[in-house]
């Protein structure tokens, strides 16, 4: 089968050929920026035949006004706004607002924002039973899947997805609560009481003061943490059509409620090829140890019959450095002085393991670069913020791009159920073979 770009009769569209007497003419459908599609909706019902694309590397599951990445050139939008500059001057409530509505809020806007989120951050006093169910051992990310999954069975009048006001109440309800319930997890995994919010603070310092607040005593939350927090969120809270935003948008098409929709993509997340590849560079900068060894560690990452790979480098999409890898070296060093960590080995270790690795011509060749997780887990672990945390404060923050591209998928009039075909390479049909007979 042949494609070719360009139409003999319709300059516009693709043409796809099959054999020789077969031929469709496929439109062409062009976004405001980045690369044009095909659209095959009628491939299979004209021509007979699927498309063929395990890992989706060529395939747009759907169309977003949301967040434009061009991994050449390694740019990150939000709604237009280059990420630059919302880690530079807005807060994760602005980005978050401006995810879910479009346009960056004024400050009345922002406000009543804001006092929606602070109106819905406690969770309903029954659920704080179910954490006691886990062990205290469980991985946080175990408890987030659970806990967050399990609104649904507390917020039955957020749950019609139908009607604008209930998605709207259940965007806010998730937003708001996620850092209750993931300062939750932490308590509930060192035995200390959980705190309530408090709605005077900040998202931010809120989340701040439930995790690291005992009630015998007063908690100054730091400026200078909360800052520094406020910009890892926002660093996270969006990346168009990755693998657990479109766990969320394919569960989200079949009609689940929202809550199951995000404890759905809490799972996709915590996979080390994802989110989870936060908590896996620090183990592996711990493994490496040492600056001498990091040449052995380069060798192992090169080596096809190690499954080895560098953590927190390499992207999908990123063909060039990951722009919010880019902000997080940046502020790295800045961070950790403002906190007073004057030599973390492992930043100096991280940097030389990113520099030697630049200059390798396996990295090169196959254009990989350091990703947002590369720094992320040094500024959270200067934090004194605990390395199984680490994927919690990703979903936490991914919470706002997971449920504003669900609201989206939900408002979209060509939405349907995703479901994806295959190609079949199993036995043909045959007939059951009775038990005494079976070799
Ligand atoms: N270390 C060593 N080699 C790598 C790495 C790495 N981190 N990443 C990719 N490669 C190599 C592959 O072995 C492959 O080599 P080959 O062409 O010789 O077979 C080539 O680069 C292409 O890699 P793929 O696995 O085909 O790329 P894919 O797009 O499927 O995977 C992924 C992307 C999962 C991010 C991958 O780069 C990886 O595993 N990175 C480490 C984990 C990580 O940091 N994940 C976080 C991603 S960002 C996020 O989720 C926020």
């Amino acid at each position: 089968m042949a494609q070719n770009s360009e139409n003999s009769t319709n300059q516009d569209n693709f043409q796809l050929t099959s054999g020789g007497d077969s031929s469709l003419d496929l439109p062409r459908l062009k976004g405001t920026i980045g690369p044009d599609v095909v659209d095959i909706r009628r491939l299979y019902s004209e021509l007979g035949c699927f498309t063929y694309d395990p890992g989706f590397v060529a395939t747009a599951s759907c169309s977003s006004e949301l967040t434009y990445i061009d991994g050449e050139q390694g740019i990150l939008l939000h709604r237009g706004y280059p990420i630059q500059q919302l880690a530079a001057n807005s807060t994760f409530t602005e980005v978050a607002y401006l995810l879910l509505n479009g346009e960056l809020p004024n400050s009345s806007e922002l406000s009543n924002f804001e006092g929606q989120l602070s109106n819905y951050s406690m969770i309903h006093d029954q659920l704080t039973r179910l954490f006691s169910g886990f062990r205290r051992d469980a991985h946080p990310m175990a408890i987030m899947v659970g806990v967050v999954g399990a609104l649904s069975a507390f917020y039955h009048d957020s749950l019609d997805i139908n009607d604008p006001q209930h998605r709207m109440v259940a965007s806010y309800r998730l937003i708001a609560k996620m850092p209750t319930i993931a300062a939750m997890a932490y308590k509930y995994s060192i035995g200390q009481p959980f705190m309530y919010p408090r709605n005077a603070l900040t998202y931010p310092e809120n989340f701040l003061y439930m995790m690291f607040g005992v009630p015998t005593e007063e908690f100054e939350v730091s400026p200078v943490l909360a800052k520094a927090i406020d910009r890892i969120f926002i660093l996270h809270a969006d990346h168009e059509q990755n693998a657990s935003t479109s766990t969320v948008r394919l569960a989200g098409s079949s009609g689940a409620n929202p809550f199951a929709c995000i404890a759905a993509g809490i799972a996709c997340l915590w996979g080390p090829a994802h989110g989870g590849a936060n908590e896996a560079v620090l183990a592996m900068l711990e493994e490496v140890g040492s600056v001498n060894h990091i040449p052995e560690f380069i060798d192992r990452a090169k080596d096809r019959d190690d499954p080895f790979r560098l953590m927190g480098f390499g992207h999908r999409v990123y063909k060039n450095y990951d722009p919010r890898a880019a902000v997080l070296r940046e502020s790295a060093h800045a961070v950790l002085e403002e906190l007073g960590v004057r030599d973390e080995p492992l930043l100096e270790l991280a940097m030389e393991l990113e520099r030697i690795a630049l200059e390798d011509e396996y990295f090169v060749e196959r254009k990989l670069f350091p990703n947002v997780d590369f720094y992320s887990g040094i500024i959270f672990r200067a934090m004194g913020i605990p390395v199984s945390m680490f994927t919690v404060l990703f979903a936490l923050a991914r919470t706002v791009g997971w449920i504003a591209q669900w609201k989206e998928m939900i408002e979209d009039p060509d939405q349907r159920i995703g479901r994806p075909r295959q190609l079949y390479t199993g036995p043909v049909e045959r007939n059951y073979v009775a038990m005494d007979q079976r070799s």
